[in-house]
């Protein structure tokens, strides 16, 4: 009589219809993986819009009611969603699907676009950061569809444009407050300790980006005719950035840590109870030393202190051989890592006005500010982080460790500034997958783990209501 009921006939375990469908999951991602959707260079947007509509098709497929793709003055945002019972809870999935630039290519082992599996890690560009992680997503959704097994309401987003600063999606969260509502917000955009040591992030830095230009004389010189006379933009840049840290490592600019949040000697002894072994944390990066602000441990340095760091500088010859040359022009490009309570704006005009008031007069020094994102601390009392540390105690074994990331995701605080909505960080990353270098890699173990992992979230959330 039952098996007349389809809902109980169609019944099936998640794990089960997991173990059935494994190895279709991982070719569709690795079809994912195939289209260079780099948001950064303009010569991708095809590529891009083309990864959208893949992963429309891929919304569909899982089971959802309606998938669509917005457009934006940038690449659009993929959204769907499945309504099961307006009354139950709604989770809020966040992913992208755009990635970074493969750059340097000849250091890939295998083409950043060509994936390959090798000694069960998946290496590919975005395999990791963030397809690898929001597609495990899409294949939770489908289990749970699937298996008449989902327990609450979903509805999913993943954008095109987080790794140039996520510029359109707060206004598109401003235009569909209605449509976004949910209770929670769930992002597997992080990483984890180890597989034997899983672990949530509970916050994530912000950042404030600028770039420089230096000139100096109106055009290049000889540098043996002018050499000496003129003031080098070049020497001048190396000079100025220099000075923005001093012995210590503390960062000079004048009122930089006046917002920073320090942590109770209770905080920070929990935070340095995660597991850290510096002598392998070297060795795995080919360091002799570590580097940092004096006065805090490693985990401090990367998960609660701010940072500023060169990602580029520039000017004069770099071709074969040597030049004798005295550029006209210098250029470096800075960001800033935030924390608790450092805002963008305020460190971007006060690195601004610092920086040209140590100019000296012999070049002229241009400051232009750049994107930014706020720093968020996630709790780590509510009935979401909850609900993802006991899916974890459930698949893991373990119960996991609270950690703070180093790495910034800009639109999380927009999710609870602009939605009211608090967010789960529930990455399956490790830190060594190398995202943005060649050859990222991403765990087939992990990707497997992370849809096997998400439905528990699902459930225990919901049971929580
Ligand atoms: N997924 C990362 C952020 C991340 C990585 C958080 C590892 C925690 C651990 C994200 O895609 C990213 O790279 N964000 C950029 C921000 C940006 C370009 C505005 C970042 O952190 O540099
Ligand atoms: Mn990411
Ligand atoms: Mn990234």
């Amino acid at each position: 009589m039952l098996l007349l009921c389809p809902k109980i006939k169609h019944m099936q375990s998640w794990s089960e219809y997991q173990s059935e469908n494994k190895d279709r999951f991982l070719d569709e991602l690795l079809g994912l993986l195939r289209i260079p959707s780099v948001s950064a260079d303009s010569k991708y947007k095809d590529d891009v819009k083309r990864c959208a509509e893949a992963v429309k098709e891929h919304l569909l497929k899982a089971g959802c009611d309606t998938a669509e793709i917005c457009p934006t003055s940038g690449h659009p945002i993929v959204y769907g969603e499945k309504i099961t019972n307006p009354a139950l809870p709604t989770i809020l999935v966040y992913g992208h699907y755009d990635v970074q630039p493969p750059d340097p290519l000849n250091l890939w082992v295998s083409g950043p676009f060509e994936p390959e599996i090798r000694d069960g890690k998946i290496y590919a560009r975005g395999s990791c950061d963030d397809k690898g992680q929001m597609f495990m997503h899409i294949k939770a959704l489908e289990v749970m569809i699937k298996t008449n097994n989902l327990p609450c309401n979903v509805k999913i987003m993943i954008e095109g444009e987080e790794e140039v600063g996520s510029n359109n999606l707060g206004k598109f969260l401003e235009d569909n407050k209605e449509k976004l509502k949910a209770n929670v917000v769930l992002v597997s955009d992080t990483s984890m300790i180890s597989m034997e040591h899983p672990s949530i992030e509970s916050g994530l830095r912000g950042l404030t980006a600028v770039e420089i230009e230096v000139t100096g004389p109106n055009r290049d010189l000889h540098s043996g005719v002018y050499g000496g006379a003129v003031a080098n933009p070049l020497n001048m840049l190396c000079k100025l950035v220099a000075s923005l840290h001093d012995e210590n490592g503390h960062i000079t600019i004048p009122g930089f840590y006046n917002d920073v949040l320090e942590l109770t000697a209770a905080e920070r002894k929990d935070l340095n109870m995660a597991p850290f072994d510096l002598d392998e944390y070297k060795q795995e990066l080919g360091i002799k030393e570590v580097w940092g602000e004096k006065g805090y441990t490693t985990l401090e340095r990367t998960g609660v202190r701010p940072t500023l760091d060169l990602n580029g500088i520039w000017g004069g010859y770099q071709g074969e051989g040597s030049k004798t040359v005295l550029p006209s022009k210098a250029f470096a490009k800075i960001t800033m890592r935030l924390v608790p309570n450092q805002r963008p704006a305020v460190i971007g005009e006060l690195f601004q006005k610092h920086f040209e008031s140590i100019a000296p007069g012999c070049v002229t020094v241009k400051v232009t500010r750049g994107h930014g994102g706020e720093p968020v601390v996630t709790p780590t009392d509510s009935p979401a982080y909850l609900a993802a540390a006991r899916a974890i105690k459930t698949t893991f074994g373990k119960d996991p460790i609270p950690t703070r990331g180093g790495g910034s995701i800009p639109i999380v605080a927009l999710f609870e500034k602009t939605l009211g909505l608090k967010t789960v960080l529930l990455g399956f990353g490790l830190d060594n997958d190398n995202i943005h270098s060649p050859n990222e890699k991403y765990d087939v173990f992990n990707f497997y783990k992370g849809i096997e992992t998400i439905p528990y979230f699902h459930k225990y959330f919901a049971e929580s209501f």
